[in-house]
C-alpha cells in the first residue's frame, strides 16, 4: 500500500536537523509526515522543488506591524503579506502600537484582527510598563503570546521601563525569556542636546552611542541575574556589548539584524539619509564587523529584522523629528543569503539563526526544524538567483526599502506554512491562512 500524503515536495535539497539531504517529503494535515522516494504515494499535489533548497520555514522574531492605530504606515495584512513574499513563514510582532499592547484585551483585540487577514502565522508580544507588571505572568501566559517586550530606552512609542527597580520588578514577574531594547534612558536623555535642536541624521550614533547600548545591557544582565529570569537582548549593535554578552550566555541570548551586518556609517547615513535612521543606530564597520565576528562564533542565536516602517512623509521630517526604523521583513532572507553566497555565514549558520534559533529562544511548539511531527513549514530557495531588490517589490504599506536596487544572489522561491503554498514565484497564492504560533509554555 502506498503511503498518502495531501502534498509532496519532490526534487529539492533538504535542510534536516543532519545538514542538506536530497530526499521527497511528504505532508499530512499541515504536518510533515514523511521522507525518502515518494514518487509513487499517492498526493493530491505535487510541489517541484527540483534545482530548489527546502529549508525550515524562516520565522522573524521582531517585526513592528503598526495595528491598531497606526496604519497609515503598516497593516497587519501588508505586513504578513511583505512576510509571505520573502518567505517568511511566522512573525513575532511588537506591543508599541496605539494604544500599547498591555492588556490581555489589547492581545484579543490584536488576535482578531489577524485572523483572516495574516497571510503568515504570528503571536503577539505583551508590552511591559510600570503599571502591568502585577498581571505581566497572567499575560505572558497567554495563547498567541511570544512573551514579554521591555523598552529600556524610549524608542518609537511611548512603552518604556526605565529605571532599575521597575526593570526589576518586570523580571520578577513571570518565568518566560524576557525580550528587551537596551538603551539607556538617563543617557539618552542626558545627551539629547547633541541633536535636539537639529543635526545631520549621522548625529545618531553619537546621540545613542556605544556606552548608551551597553550601559543598558550590562544593567539588564545585572538585574537578570538578581531575578533568576533569562532574557533575550535585541538588536545588539556594537562590538562591546558582543564581548560582554559573550561571557553571558547562560542568561543573554542575543539577536542582530540584517542591517547592522549589511549597512554601516558613514556610508549608510550619506547615501539614505534618515532611511538609514533606526534605534540602536547603524554605526561604524569596527561594530559591524565585530557583529559578524559574534554571529560565526555562535554569541549570536538569532536573526530578526525588526521590521519597522515609516512613511517616506515622515522619514522627510528634519532630524531629529524624523522617526526611527526601516522595513525588513520581506528582505531578511534575500539579503542573509546573499550574505551566504559571499560566504560571510554558511547556510548551517543561515537556518540555525532563522529556524531553529527562535524555536529554542521562546520556545515555539512544532516549529523551527524539518522533522517528523513538526509543522510543514518551508522556506523554498534558490541560491542561485540573480535579482534586484525593489521598493516596487515591497509590500509593506510604507512602500520602501533601504536596500532599493540592490542586486543580490539568492531568493526566496516559495513559502509554505502547515503544507500550504502562499507564495510561490513573487506572488501569495490563496487565502490569507495565518494563525497564531503556538509556545512550549503558555496555558
Ligand atoms: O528603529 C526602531 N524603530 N527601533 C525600535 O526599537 C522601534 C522601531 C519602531 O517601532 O519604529
Amino acid at each position: 500500500m502506498p503511503d498518502t500524503f495531501d502534498r509532496i515536495i519532490i526534487g529539492g535539497t533538504v535542510w534536516t536537523p543532519n545538514g542538506p539531504v536530497e530526499t521527497d517529503v511528504g505532508i499530512r494535515s499541515g504536518r510533515i509526515a514523511g521522507f525518502g522516494h515518494l514518487r509513487s504515494a499517492k498526493s493530491e499535489e505535487v510541489f517541484d522543488a527540483s534545482g530548489l533548497t527546502v529549508l525550515p520555514g524562516v520565522i522573524d522574531s521582531q517585526v513592528h506591524f503598526r495595528e491598531p492605530g497606526l496604519e497609515h504606515k503598516e497593516d497587519l495584512e501588508a505586513g504578513t503579506r511583505g512576510a509571505a513574499l520573502g518567505g517568511v513563514v511566522a512573525v513575532f510582532e511588537m506591543p508599541n502600537t496605539d494604544p500599547p499592547t498591555t492588556s490581555a484585551d489589547a492581545i484579543d483585540e490584536k488576535i482578531s484582527r489577524a485572523l483572516g487577514r495574516a497571510w503568515v502565522d504570528f503571536s503577539f508580544f505583551v508590552g511591559a510598563s510600570p503599571e502591568n507588571v502585577p498581571e505581566l505572568e497572567i499575560l505572558e501566559r497567554l495563547p498567541g503570546v511570544s512573551g514579554v517586550k521591555m523598552f529600556m530606552g524610549s524608542s518609537t512609542g511611548s512603552l518604556l521601563v526605565s529605571d532599575d527597580k521597575n526593570v526589576l520588578r518586570v523580571l520578577k514577574s513571570g518565568s518566560r525569556r524576557v525580550a528587551v531594547h537596551c538603551e539607556d534612558e538617563e543617557r539618552l536623555q542626558e545627551r539629547l542636546d547633541l541633536v535636539k535642536g537639529g543635526a545631520p541624521v549621522a548625529m545618531h550614533a553619537e546621540w545613542r552611542d556605544v556606552e548608551t547600548a551597553l550601559r543598558a545591557t550590562q544593567r539588564l544582565v545585572r538585574l537578570a541575574r538578581e531575578a533568576g529570569r533569562r532574557v533575550h537582548t535585541l538588536h545588539i549593535s556594537t562590538a562591546e556589548e558582543m564581548e560582554f554578552l559573550e561571557s553571558n550566555r547562560d542568561i543573554a541570548t542575543v539577536e542582530v539584524l540584517p542591517q547592522h551586518l549589511t549597512l554601516s556609517a558613514p556610508d549608510a547615513y550619506e547615501r539614505l539619509g534618515t532611511l538609514a535612521q533606526q534605534n540602536p543606530p547603524i554605526r561604524s564597520a569596527r561594530h559591524r564587523d565585530a557583529i559578524w565576528q559574534a554571529l560565526r562564533n555562535g554569541v549570536v542565536d538569532c536573526i530578526g529584522s525588526d521590521h519597522a516602517p515609516h512613511t517616506l512623509e515622515e522619514k522627510a521630517r528634519p532630524y531629529p523629528q524624523s522617526p526611527s526604523g526601516m522595513t525588513g521583513v520581506q528582505t531578511l532572507v534575500p539579503i542573509m543569503l546573499d550574505h551566504v553566497h559571499a560566504g560571510r555565514l554558511t547556510l548551517q549558520r543561515f537556518v540555525d539563526l532563522t529556524s531553529a534559533g527562535p524555536a529554542r529562544i521562546y520556545g515555539i511548539a512544532g516549529k523551527g526544524r524539518i522533522a517528523l511531527g513538526y509543522d510543514a513549514d518551508f522556506t523554498v530557495v534558490d541560491l542561485n538567483a540573480k535579482k534586484k531588490i525593489k521598493n516596487s517589490w515591497i509590500a509593506s504599506k510604507s512602500g520602501w526599502t533601504a536596500y532599493d536596487e540592490m542586486a543580490v544572489t539568492g531568493w526566496p522561491i516559495a513559502t509554505i506554512i502547515r503544507g500550504q503554498v502562499i507564495m510561490k514565484d513573487d506572488e501569495v497564492l490563496g487565502q490569507p491562512i495565518g494563525s497564531p504560533a503556538r509556545f512550549t509554555e503558555t496555558l
